[in-house]
């Protein structure tokens, strides 16, 4: 069978690869695809980013099944285009996936069905959000209602800090028409989890959970990046949580769905805020997170295909999923100066060498070798029987890659995990 992966992140390279695992695939196709991409046997890249025009390459391509990666894809309706030529797709038709694109949706949704999260109102007037922040209390949350690519939540310790917030959101307009609309919510302390999930429409079967470290620097300081190590299981992830999880939020958010008609077979992320007075969604991601899918994965036992195919056949209350025993750690390599400017075309050595999975995020082919291309570059990914195995397997592959002004994380998975 031929299958379609969109994105050029180092998710989609470990999908590819671990796709390419079930013998069953012959090609798989990726959209825009990168350097790891491109040097797995039986990956194809395909140069095309409009929705349409890959509906319409996958229809006269014979593909059998389409796996749209990035958020901004699925709110453009791309998993509709798949759907109008016959395509099976893993994601939310349009209305969906504003779970995603609409942060006043999301939290209106969370609300309706009871679903535990931080208290919050919405506004679309400025002078009604100005009153709002007159009266509040600090620290505080304002969060752009539309797409800002990661952006668009900013923390606030003070009043002063909160208006300035608003200007930025509402009169600059930084986020453009995603700022017209805001969410102001409550300020959440504790510890953060991922847990991505498959959905068939009825059923939501979640994955290991997974660990997430967003800062550039150790000790989770600096600026946020789009991720910059992950381990799974996330240790804060005990019965306990995942039972209050699944109580309080997978629960009610099955039966939202239900009710609202807005069942899809997909991936269901639901980012989580751990603390002592319980376990709250502070947003859903209607695709698989980068780089937690890099880590979860490691650790499947199961056939991914198999499992991709129940949440499209809708029989994922059948399906038995098989993990490996131990943890995983995932570290990012980077270019030095990232998330701001960074160089490109810089010569990346030494992965032959590893033993780990070493995915690209950021990298391109030129005659066979690799050069870095963005900010994220490689993500070395290994596994072990406990943590502190699965950080040491990953840390000595990290150690025999070099790329010039090469950035990482010393402390992934390490004794600061808040
Ligand atoms: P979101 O896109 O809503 O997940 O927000 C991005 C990040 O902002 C989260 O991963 C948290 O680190 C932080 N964040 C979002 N909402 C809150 C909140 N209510 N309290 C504290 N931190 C938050
Ligand atoms: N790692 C967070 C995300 O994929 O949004």
């Amino acid at each position: 069978m031929k299958l379609l992966v969109t994105g050029s992140g180092g998710r989609e390279h470990a999908l590819v690869r671990k796709l390419l695992q079930n013998n069953e695939v012959e090609l798989v196709y990726c959209a825009p695809g990168n350097g790891g991409t491109a040097s797995e046997k039986g990956c194809e890249n395909v140069d095309l980013s409009d929705p349409q025009a890959l509906a319409d390459f996958a229809a006269v391509n014979s593909v059998d099944m389409a796996l749209p990666g990035s958020e901004d894809m699925l709110v453009a309706g791309i998993a509709d285009r798949f759907k109008e030529k016959g395509i099976p797709v893993l994601g939310p038709h349009r209305a969906a996936a504003l779970l995603e694109g609409s942060k006043c949706m999301a939290k209106d949704f969370m609300k309706k069905y009871g679903i535990r999260t931080a208290a919050y109102e919405n506004f679309t007037s400025y002078d009604d959000a100005r009153s709002y922040l007159e009266t509040a209390s600090f620290p505080i949350v304002l969060k752009a209602d539309g797409l800002a690519a990661g952006k668009g939540v900013l923390i606030c310790a003070d009043r002063s800090e909160a208006m300035t917030a608003l200007d930025t959101l509402m009169s600059d307009r930084a986020f453009g028409d995603a700022g017209d609309s805001i969410v102001i919510e409550e300020y959440l302390t504790g510890v953060e989890a991922s847990i991505l999930s498959f959905y068939d429409g009825k059923t939501i079967m979640p994955l290991l959970s997974a660990k997430d470290h967003k800062k550039i620097l150790e000790g989770e300081t600096g600026p946020n990046t789009g991720g910059m190590g992950v381990v799974s299981p996330n240790p804060h992830v005990d019965n306990e949580v995942m039972s209050l999880f699944q109580k309080e939020i997978l629960e009610p958010t099955c039966i939202g769905l239900e009710t609202e008609g807005l069942n899809f077979s997909g991936v269901i992320f639901f980012g989580l805020m751990i603390n002592d007075k319980g376990v709250y969604l502070l947003e859903y991601n209607l695709r698989m997170g980068d780089p937690e899918t890099q880590a979860v994965l490691s650790l499947l036992d199961s056939d991914l295909l198999e499992l991709i195919r129940a949440a499209l056949d809708g029989k994922l209350d059948r399906a038995k999923v098989k993990w490996k025993t131990g943890s995983s750690c995932c570290v990012v390599m980077a270019s030095g100066g990232y998330p701001g400017s960074y160089e490109k075309g810089k010569l990346i050595n030494g992965i032959e060498s590893c033993s780990a999975d070493v995915f690209v995020a950021g990298a391109s082919l030129k005659d066979g070798v690799l050069y870095t291309s963005g900010g994220r570059v490689l993500n070395v990914v290994a596994t072990g029987d406990d943590l502190e195995e699965a950080r040491r397997n990953c840390y000595a592959d990290v150690a025999k890659i070099s790329f010039e002004k090469a950035v990482y994380r010393k402390d992934i998975g390490g004794p600061v995990l808040d």
